[in-house]
Parts: structure tokens; C-alpha cells; sequence
């Protein structure tokens, strides 16, 4: 049974609608844990569109669960990361002008550049996990990095059109995650996942954690964050 870590990026998201100080994602990451969280994720973007370097100290100092930082492999964020020292990171491409992280890290094209930022992590005892999509040539790149975890991409599960596609992209998640195993690989997924679509995700043989967010706080909205929150993790259980 995987563990949930709850994407609190949307709290600021709103916050920052009126740069204002509510609703503040350190109240919503202790509700979160009180609900079942077992960890807190967020996104420390290059424009700071939702996420603030405070929210990422603040949470540190706050939280009693496990902080997973994601961020874009930039010397300003390591040295960011290597200041606050998160319990682990999870290196995202990154695209100013996307809406949200659109694909997953090309490891295969960057090894070389993005084994130094791991070496570099690791060494300072901060595990790191790479976000990419379920293609086997990423993941043997992945292995060679040296990472300890991986964030399979499961956005194109998630935008899957009907039965045939949902089937086949749930096939590449399932065989991608049996890759990362024998490669010596720890496994995580995200990105996209529902109320609807996380079950079979949450069942893949050795996942161990999931993260979401934007399904957890739009349901929030609505039912209030303890109740999202408890209604998922039921569901991946
Ligand atoms: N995992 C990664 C690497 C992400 O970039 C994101 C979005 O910030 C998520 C998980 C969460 O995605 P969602 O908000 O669609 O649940």
C-alpha cells in the first residue's frame, strides 16, 4: 500500500490571487497530516507563482512527516534545497510559460548534467527521485544517475480519451514500475491522479508513494481538506 503525499502547491496557488497571507499552505499542511498525510509536497517554482521560499523554510520547520521539495535541477534551487534540507526532492523539468509540469525529465538526453545535481544532493544526505514519464530507455538513464527514486509521469494515464488508451498507458506505468524495481529503483507516481483513476496506480507492485494535488484540493473546495484528504487515503488502501 503506497503513502500519500498531499501536493499543497494550489493553497498558495490561491493565496497568491490577492498576494495576500490566506489561505496559508502551513495551516493546510497541518491539517493535512492531522487528516492521514504522509507527506507534504511542494513545488518551488522558478517564478514563485504559488509556492514562496518561506512556505518551503516554514514547512520544514513545521511539519512532523516527511517534506518532498520538487524543483527544477538549477544551481539556485540546490542551493535553496541544501539550505533547507528536505527529506527528499524530486527534480522536475520546468517551463515558465506551462500551466502545470507537462512532461517528465529527459534523463536519457541529460544524464550527465543531472548526475551531477544528484551526486551533489545525495551527498549532502537529501535523496533524490526523477519525475519521468514510463519509457524504459528514461528509466535505465535514471538508474545510471544514481537517484535512489523515481516519480513515474502519470499524466497521460490521466488525460487517457477512453478504455483502449487508459489500459495502455496503465500497461507502460505497470512495467516501467517493474523496470525501475530490478534496475534497484524506488518508486513513486504522480501527476494527474483522481478520485477515479489512483486506484489501479496505487496497486502497481512496489509503488511507495503517491503524490497529488489538484484533485485533493479541488475536492477540498467543496468537502473541506480533512475529508479529501481521508476519502483518498481510503482509496489507496
Ligand atoms: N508530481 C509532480 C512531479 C508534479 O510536478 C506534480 C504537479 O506539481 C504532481 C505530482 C501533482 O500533480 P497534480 O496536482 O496533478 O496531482
Amino acid at each position: 500500500m503506497p503513502t500519500l503525499g498531499v501536493n499543497i502547491d494550489h493553497i498558495a496557488t490561491l493565496r497568491q490571487a490577492r498576494r495576500g497571507k490566506d489561505p496559508d499552505p502551513i495551516a493546510a499542511a497541518i491539517i493535512a497530516e492531522l487528516a492521514g498525510a504522509d507527506g507534504i509536497t511542494v513545488h518551488l517554482r522558478e517564478d514563485r507563482r504559488h509556492i514562496q521560499e518561506r512556505d518551503v523554510r516554514l514547512l520544514r520547520q513545521t511539519i512532523q512527516s516527511r517534506l518532498n521539495l520538487e524543483m527544477a535541477a538549477t544551481p539556485e534551487m540546490v542551493a535553496i534545497a541544501l539550505d533547507v534540507k528536505p527529506d527528499y526532492i524530486t527534480l522536475v523539468p520546468e517551463r515558465r510559460e506551462e500551466i502545470t509540469t507537462e512532461g517528465g525529465l529527459n534523463v536519457k538526453a541529460q544524464g550527465d548534467r543531472l548526475s551531477k545535481f544528484v551526486n551533489q544532493l545525495q551527498g549532502a544526505g537529501i535523496p533524490v527521485s526523477l519525475f519521468v514519464d514510463p519509457e524504459a530507455v528514461q528509466i535505465q538513464a535514471c538508474a545510471k544517475t544514481g537517484a535512489k527514486f523515481i516519480e513515474l509521469h502519470t499524466g497521460t494515464y490521466a488525460n487517457a480519451k477512453n478504455e483502449v488508451e487508459l489500459k495502455l498507458e496503465l500497461e507502460k506505468l505497470t512495467t516501467s514500475g517493474a523496470l525501475a524495481i530490478e534496475l534497484g529503483l524506488r518508486l513513486n507516481s504522480g501527476h494527474g491522479l483522481t478520485y477515479r483513476n489512483t486506484r489501479a496506480i496505487a496497486q502497481i507492485e512496489g509503488m511507495e508513494e503517491l503524490n497529488i494535488g489538484h484533485s485533493i484540493i479541488s475536492r477540498a473546495v467543496l468537502v473541506g481538506l480533512d475529508q479529501a484528504i481521508r476519502e483518498m487515503k481510503a482509496l489507496i488502501s
